[in-house]
């Protein structure tokens, strides 16, 4: 049996690159793995144990606390959820303020480093697609397949905002487009590993075609 392929999907928030690989994933028998939600587990984490008096996240006790963190994926009916020390913080990692914190816990070099390993172990054995902002780039870098998502602000903004009104949220459409704005901002700026398109990976921009039609793009690029 030829080998699956690792394929890396990274891109800019709210291009719909967790949908789509789940679904891809599905149809080529691969495992996917959100890596966002990585961060966003680790951010939840610091919400709940280490806020400072100003409400403020206390980085320093984040960084020091890594040890005491386990963070992993388990199939529930088909879908992979994130645990956080045995409790399945699936839904709470969605919440506007992880969304508000996680590109400033992101941007930690230790963090990232903390990561790094759970996200190489996974594809090892190869099979897998993984999404993200430096997986082409940085955390998979002989991935067989890279791909880079785009797509306008106005566009992502109004999928996020449809996404989260969907689960429930009562937001407001400009503080989606200004979270969106802020993450894309210091994602690409941060010192390690910024969120930018591999050098031999292919750019998807979707503003114009739906999810199915990236879907079949994505597709054809693959052998
Ligand atoms: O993909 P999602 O929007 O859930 O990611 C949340 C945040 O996690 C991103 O805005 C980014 O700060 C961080 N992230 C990252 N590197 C990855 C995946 C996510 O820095 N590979």
């Amino acid at each position: 049996m030829t080998k699956k392929p690792v394929i890396a999907i990274d891109g800019f928030s709210s291009t719909g690159k967790s949908s789509i690989s789940k679904i891809i994933a599905k149809q080529l028998g691969l495992i996917h793995m959100d890596t966002g939600a990585l961060y966003r587990g680790i951010t939840f984490f610091a919400l709940q144990n280490c806020l400072k008096e100003d409400g403020t996240i206390d980085i320093d006790l984040v960084i020091s606390s890594l040890s005491h963190i386990a963070l992993e994926f388990q199939d529930i009916d088909g879908e992979l959820q994130l645990f956080l020390n045995g409790k399945n913080i699936n839904k709470e990692i969605r919440f506007p303020q992880v969304s508000d914190y996680v590109s400033v816990i992101a941007k930690q070099p230790e963090i990232r480093h903390f990561l790094l390993k759970t996200q190489r172990e996974i594809a090892e054995k190869g099979g897998v697609i993984m999404d993200g902002r430096d997986i082409g780039t940085v955390v998979l870098p002989n991935a067989d397949y890279k791909f880079f998502m785009t797509a306008s602000q106005e566009e992502r903004t109004k999928r996020r905002f449809l996404e989260l009104q969907a689960s429930g949220e009562q937001i407001d459409i400009d503080t989606v487009k200004q979270n969106l704005i802020s993450r894309d901002k210091i994602d690409s700026e941060r010192e390690i590993s910024p969120l930018k398109q591999a050098q031999d990976a292919i750019l998807i921009d979707n503003t114009n075609i739906n999810r199915e039609e990236t879907i079949d793009l994505i597709l054809s690029y693959i052998k």
